[in-house]
């Protein structure tokens, strides 16, 4: 059954334009700052996606800012309405996602709005696309920053999507980060690499939502089936010009290519996600273009990461923290809900649980923190089933009134990290290493029932009949709603 999600960005385009979510630069806008700068105040304001219809020398191509930095463009994307709650997406997506995996099918080249233009040789040049200067200090221009790259395993065939930057170095080649732990690290790192064989690529810019949202799930689903899955529909995919992948057919743009092994090139400084620059200038992943493909007015995706919320923050948040629900319930934990706080830049995730024994936080920190997605984020609140996990007013107060300033707070030292988390040593940094932090914002078990402090709230502190008189006289006491 179709859920209605956007089959491609004008389309999607289209949908944020209706409900007011969208506003259409007609003003023209510089590649070199400028549109990078809009974008920014956008994300840093939760305001409406910028469509910038001119671009300074660019006039074949539009581009697309901030695509799904709010839940209002999440739930549009999966086909709810823009206003949907988010504890009501976030159940969506666990839903959708618990369904049969759906394949995609394959289109002809003939039908596929993507191979519209087809460069080859010399004209399949980098520096004919837009890429912009994305934040002052950068180390060059990023023409992927809201995209992802589709590779294939030599050995098990198996598909990835992965969202992995991209900047211009010249006109064949791009060059990013592509850490080890991620599906295609392990792959390439892995594979590629020491057989001394280059492996083919493809990056999708500008594909449909969905497809990006799968592509940037840490869920141990194949992409392209959880796309299906997500959308109720299969994705349409079209072959390569130049390898065996398989690209959404109604994406806007297609870089294809190879990722060279055994040769690496300087790339960084980044505005990063963390809404810091952290990684230094270094040697990193090669990619040779060999074509380029793309839809008639093509629509670049530009997405700023910083501070926040940006779309890879907000997004992130959402599938991190709903890929622990899924692993928490798998285990037979009787959580409430988890939610990973986009603001804390996937840092932060609160889990709410039925306090049924002693040491429940304990296993649920353990039991993430042991995962594959413990990489990502490094600081575990778990509050009980009481606790409303989506007010940070809730969050906080239980954090700070129940989380023992010793036995409560339990530290976890040398544990796998990112080499972009701000709080790291330099040295920490280069190795990829991590703390971890769990705040348990549970009452012990064994406290007698006469010793548990009582909760003072409007909701638990008054008798059913005075707190429903109290609502229904509350306009006559002269406040709103
Ligand atoms: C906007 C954005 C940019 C990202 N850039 C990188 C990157 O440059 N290198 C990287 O290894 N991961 C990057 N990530 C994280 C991966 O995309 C993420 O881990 C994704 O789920 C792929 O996971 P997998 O490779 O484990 O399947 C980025 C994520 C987002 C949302």
């Amino acid at each position: 059954m179709s859920y209605n999600s956007p089959k491609d960005n004008r389309e999607f385009i289209e949908r944020l334009k209706a409900s007011g979510d969208l506003v259409t630069v007609n003003q023209e806008v510089d590649w070199d700052l400028e549109m990078g700068a809009i974008v920014r105040r956008v994300c840093e304001g939760q305001l409406s996606a910028p469509y910038f219809k001119k671009i300074t020398d660019y006039p074949e191509f539009e581009a697309f800012g901030a695509p799904m930095a709010t839940y209002r463009r999440l739930a549009i994307a999966m086909g709810l309405d823009a206003a949907t709650p988010i504890p009501e997406i976030a159940n969506t997506y666990v839903q959708r996602t618990k369904e049969k995996p759906i394949d995609p099918v394959i289109i002809e080249a003939s039908e596929a709005p993507c191979k519209a233009n087809i460069l080859t040789g010399d004209d399949a040049n980098l520096l004919h696309l837009p890429g912009p200067m994305v934040h002052d200090g950068d180390g060059g221009r990023y023409l992927a920053t809201w995209h992802f790259v589709v590779s294939k395993d030599p050995d098990t065939q198996a598909i990835n999507w992965g969202m992995y930057r991209m900047m211009v170095f010249d006109e064949k080649t791009m060059v990013g980060p592509v850490l080890p732990f991620s599906d295609m690290g392990k792959m390439f790192y892995g594979k590629y690499v020491p057989r001394n064989e280059p492996m083919p690529f493809a990056a999708v810019l500008s594909a449909d939502p969905i497809s990006s949202l799968a592509a940037c799930a840490p869920s141990p689903i194949p992409e392209d089936q959880l796309a299906g899955m997500l959308r109720g529909e299969p994705v349409e995919l079209v072959k390569c010009e130049t390898c065996d992948l398989y690209v959404p057919a109604h994406s806007e743009i297609i870089i294809e290519g190879e990722v060279i092994p055994n040769v690496m090139i300087e790339e960084a400084p980044f505005g990063e996600y963390t809404g810091y620059r952290t990684s230094p200038r270094e040697k990193r992943t090669v990619y040779r273009v060999k074509t380029i493909t793309y839809r008639n007015d093509p629509i670049m995706m530009v997405s700023n990461m910083g501070v926040p919320t940006d779309e890879g923050q907000l997004l992130r948040s959402f599938s991190l923290g709903l890929e622990m629900h899924k692993l928490l319930e798998s285990q037979g934990i009787p959580i409430t809900g988890v939610y990973m706080l986009p603001e804390s830049t996937h840092h932060l995730v609160v889990v709410g649980v039925k306090p049924a024994y002693t040491g429940i936080a304990s296993q649920i920190a353990n039991l993430i923190f042991g995962s594959k997605l413990s990489p990502w984020f490094h600081m575990v609140v778990v509050v009980d089933e009481k606790t409303d996990i989506y007010s940070k007013d809730e969050v906080i107060h239980a954090l700070s009134t129940k989380c023992h300033p010793v036995r409560g707070i339990h530290k976890y030292d040398n544990q796998v990290g990112t080499p972009l988390n701000p709080y790291a040593s330099p040295a920490e940094r280069r190795m990829s290493q991590g703390a971890k932090v769990l705040f348990d914002c549970l009452f012990p078990l064994d406290w007698p029932a006469s010793d548990l402090p009582l909760k003072v709230a409007f909701s638990t502190n008054y008798p059913q009949h005075i707190q429903e008189k109290v609502l229904s006289n509350w306009e006559n006491y002269g406040y709103g709603q």
